[in-house]
């Protein structure tokens, strides 16, 4: 009986996260433009075989090089987001319309929760974001590396190394402000006045987690937006703007 545009969210929801899923396949699955000295693209950092492109990160293994170094770890970015808490009320909300919308009638007759296969594997997600901390501090690195010029000398600054490091720091505050990580750091105590260092630490990350949604959307543009600008440095198609 709503009368509003409660559709509206849901939909701009399904349209951006779509784009974002299409977008990232294509990129994932090109195994080319993922380098351009001195930045690397987040979908393909920690470049982890001898077949990629530039050298971040040391080369762990020889892989075939038809697969694309990005699979083998777009696997941690990709489960976060698909198990974190706030992802899950956007699309079961816009995908699965259980429900749409508040005071929207869903279609489903039954309701289950997350207690049944397949969603009782969202509680992985605590283990997800011990992975993405591994690889927030990973893209830092990136970022930090990015302050060489294409020689390897220190003291160059273009804007691909802002937007690195915007990204890298968008994607550590949304790992930092996840639900799981509030109760890493102060969950399963009876008395915080025993505990002041990490009564400390769950008051900082409880001022994070109230913009977890905010993270959540500016990181995900933030990742889209530094692989395509490193792509666009990669294919040619504009030089960088170089700060000094
Ligand atoms: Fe969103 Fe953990 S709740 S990343």
């Amino acid at each position: 009986m709503r009368t509003d545009r409660w559709w509206v969210q849901p939909l701009v929801t399904v349209l951006v996260l779509v784009a974002f899923i299409v977008y990232a396949t294509i990129r994932a699955f090109q195994n080319a433009h993922y380098f351009a000295e001195p930045y690397i693209s987040p979908f393909y950092s920690p470049c982890l075989t001898t077949a990629c492109e530039g050298d971040t990160f040391p080369e762990l293994f020889t892989g075939p090089t038809w697969i694309s170094p990005a699979l083998y770890i777009l696997v941690f970015p990709l489960g976060i987001r698909l198990t974190c808490y706030y992802y899950r009320k956007a699309y079961y909300r816009s995908f699965w319309l259980s429900p749409p919308a508040c005071a929207v009638a869903e279609p489903h007759r039954r309701y289950t929760g997350e207690t049944r296969f397949p969603l009782v594997g969202q509680n992985v997600h605590r283990y997800f974001l011990y992975a993405a901390l591994v690889i927030n501090v990973i893209l830092l690195y990136d970022a930090v590396l990015a302050f060489r010029d294409e020689t390897g000398e220190w003291g160059h600054m273009g804007l691909g190394t802002l937007v690195l490091l915007v990204n890298a720091v968008l994607l550590a505050l949304y790992s930092l402000s996840c639900h799981s990580c509030r109760h890493i750091v102060g969950g399963r105590l009876n008395h915080f006045s025993r505990h002041p260092l990490r009564y400390r630490f769950w008051t900082a990350v409880s001022r994070l987690n109230a913009r977890h949604m905010q993270y959540a959307w500016a990181s995900l543009f933030s990742v889209a937006f530094a692989d395509f600008y490193v792509f666009l440095l990669a294919t040619g198609t504009i030089t960088d703007l170089r700060f000094f």
